[in-house]
């Protein structure tokens, strides 16, 4: 029996866990991770305690969908009373690093007053020792710099925290992962590997190529007990997609999002992987509708619906590399996305501004991206332009044209896209929604609502077509997809301010001879 050959269920998720929280940039990189502990999941963990049923009933009303509620069962209280005193007990050095961040930064907000800052070394708190750089801007502003590849290597990055959750997707949509543990089920199964194990390769190629349970047994290390859970993710059917290669031509395909795989005989490209699997439904793309090899993944930005590792992780053995912006290498609020997913066994291509990547009768160039970031100092976001299959792509995320003479540049450098990829969430989270457990200085509601994560409205996106010069612009990464709530937890009406500035910028393209299309789902051009 463990030795029929098997495939991998196409309706198979994984969920990256740490500490039982879902895996993200922030929630894995070492000084982001801690703050995020300490300041965010730990404190809500103990607000579900003193109150259960105020966060499920939170959880449940859709008035306060995406806020940081706990959705779980009162009966199951006693799992989150274990899982605090875990983390009180085993991150212990995590949480002390959080609470160093802090002191470090009012160490340097009270006395780094543009003299020598030698003194204040011996004064910085003892976990800071060694990773730590302190130094003003020319304008006297003291700042403390992080040196990420050591905060790697100290208590402040446990792998140990880390797991990872199988299951089948429910075909219902599923709950906002960003603010619940992941409990045990029995439909679950549950793994404590850390995220760059090679099993999780093995497993994923499964999907390719067939193997046996047994084989699979012995290269996630599963015990006994679960070996029922892992036969239940397991198919003896075949289920890639016919037509995932072309032989000619060049062909795009909008998975829904920010994902579009570019594609020509010889090459793959596919940005911002994000992927849904769920097989009851209709009209997208899934994940084995794919080429066996992606040459390479364009990483946009660190937020959580850009970086996806749930996609990734499942894709990590068929990518030839990930492409991802450069940081700023260590800004408290710009965490290293190249080191986070290369620590976690990507290869990975860190890019700047105009910088070239190479590929089979292609080329992707790294592109300015402006905004959207709530004015903090991050560097780690990229717009990509891809010329293959004889066009030329501009992907363009959720940069925003608040200043379109930047793409000015693009165009000057690289001529006219052919197809440009824009987004237009324009009225996005405040600045502490995803940025508060980073926040060293208080911010007023006033100051956060001021400071949205948003795209182009449509005279900015209008400004970028027009600088680009763009012969076709399509609106994505709108977050719209009913699949991806648990990810992005964004809620739209027709009335939607946003889908309103949509439709103005539709109506602007229209005037100027512009081809246009708000897509949403699916969508395949062929030449
Ligand atoms: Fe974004
Ligand atoms: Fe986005």
């Amino acid at each position: 029996m463990s030795h029929e050959q098997r495939f991998l269920r196409p309706n198979v998720i994984i969920e990256p866990l740490v500490d039982r929280f879902y895996a993200w940039l922030h929630t894995v990189a070492p000084v982001q991770a801690s703050m995020n502990l300490a300041f965010r999941q730990l404190p809500n963990l103990e607000s579900y305690l003193q109150s259960p049923q105020m966060h499920v009933a939170a959880s449940n009303n859709p008035d306060l969908r995406g806020g940081y509620f706990i959705n779980i069962a009162e009966e199951r209280a006693d799992e989150v009373r274990d899982l605090v005193a875990a983390i009180k007990r085993d991150r212990a050095p995590m949480l002390r690093f959080a609470e160093a961040v802090m002191r470090a930064d009012a160490l340097v907000r009270d006395e780094a007053a543009g003299f020598d800052l030698t003194p204040l070394y011996p004064r910085l708190p003892d976990e800071l020792n060694g990773v730590v750089e302190i130094a003003y801007d020319t304008g006297n502003q003291p700042t403390v710099r992080f040196m990420e590849p050591l905060a790697y290597r100290s208590g402040a990055y446990a792998e140990q925290r880390q797991s990872v959750q199988l299951s089948l997707e429910p075909g219902v949509e599923r709950p906002f992962v960003l603010s619940t543990p992941r409990l045990p089920g029995p439909d679950k199964l549950d793994l404590d590997l850390a995220l760059r194990h090679g099993g999780l390769d093995e497993l994923f190629a499964a999907r390719l190529r067939p193997t046996t349970v047994a084989r699979l047994r012995e290269a996630l290390e599963v015990p006994d007990e679960q070996v029922a859970q892992l036969e239940r993710l397991l198919t003896d059917a075949p289920g890639q997609s016919e037509d995932r290669h072309i032989e000619a031509g060049g062909r795009v395909r909008y998975y829904g999002h920010a994902c579009v795989l570019l594609q020509s005989p010889d090459a793959a490209v596919l940005t911002d992987p994000f992927i849904n699997c769920d097989t009851n439904s209709t009209g997208r793309y899934l994940l084995n509708d794919l080429p066996d090899h992606i040459d390479l993944a364009l990483i946009t930005h660190g937020h959580q619906d850009h970086t996806v590792l749930e996609t990734l992780l499942q894709l990590r053995g068929r990518i030839g590399a990930v492409v991802v912006p450069r940081t700023s290498r260590g800004n408290l609020c710009d965490p290293s996305i190249g080191l986070y997913l290369k620590t976690i066994g990507f290869n990975v291509i860190e890019a700047d501004d105009f910088d070239e990547v190479e590929l089979p009768g292609g080329k992707v160039t790294a592109t300015p991206f402006l905004g959207e970031h709530c004015d903090l100092d991050i560097r780690g976001k990229s717009t990509y332009w891809v010329e293959l299959a004889g066009k030329k792509f501009f992907i363009g995320a959720d940069s925003s044209g608040i200043d379109p003479v930047l793409y000015r540049y693009v165009r000057a450098d690289l001529g006219r896209a052919d197809m440009a990829f824009l987004g237009m969430e324009c009225d996005g989270a405040p600045l502490t929604w995803l940025y508060q457990p980073l926040l060293t200085r208080p911010v007023t509601k006033k100051m956060s609502d001021s400071r949205k994560l948003s795209g182009s409205n449509a005279e900015q996106a209008a400004g970028i077509v027009t600088e680009l010069g763009a012969g076709e612009a399509y609106i994505y990464a709108m977050g719209e997809e009913e699949w991806l709530g648990h990810i992005m937890a964004t809620s739209y009406r027709p009335d939607s301010y946003q889908l309103q500035q949509v439709e103005v910028f539709l109506g602007w393209c229209a005037d100027n001879g512009v081809k246009a299309e708000h897509l949403l789902g699916q969508r395949e051009w062929r030449w």
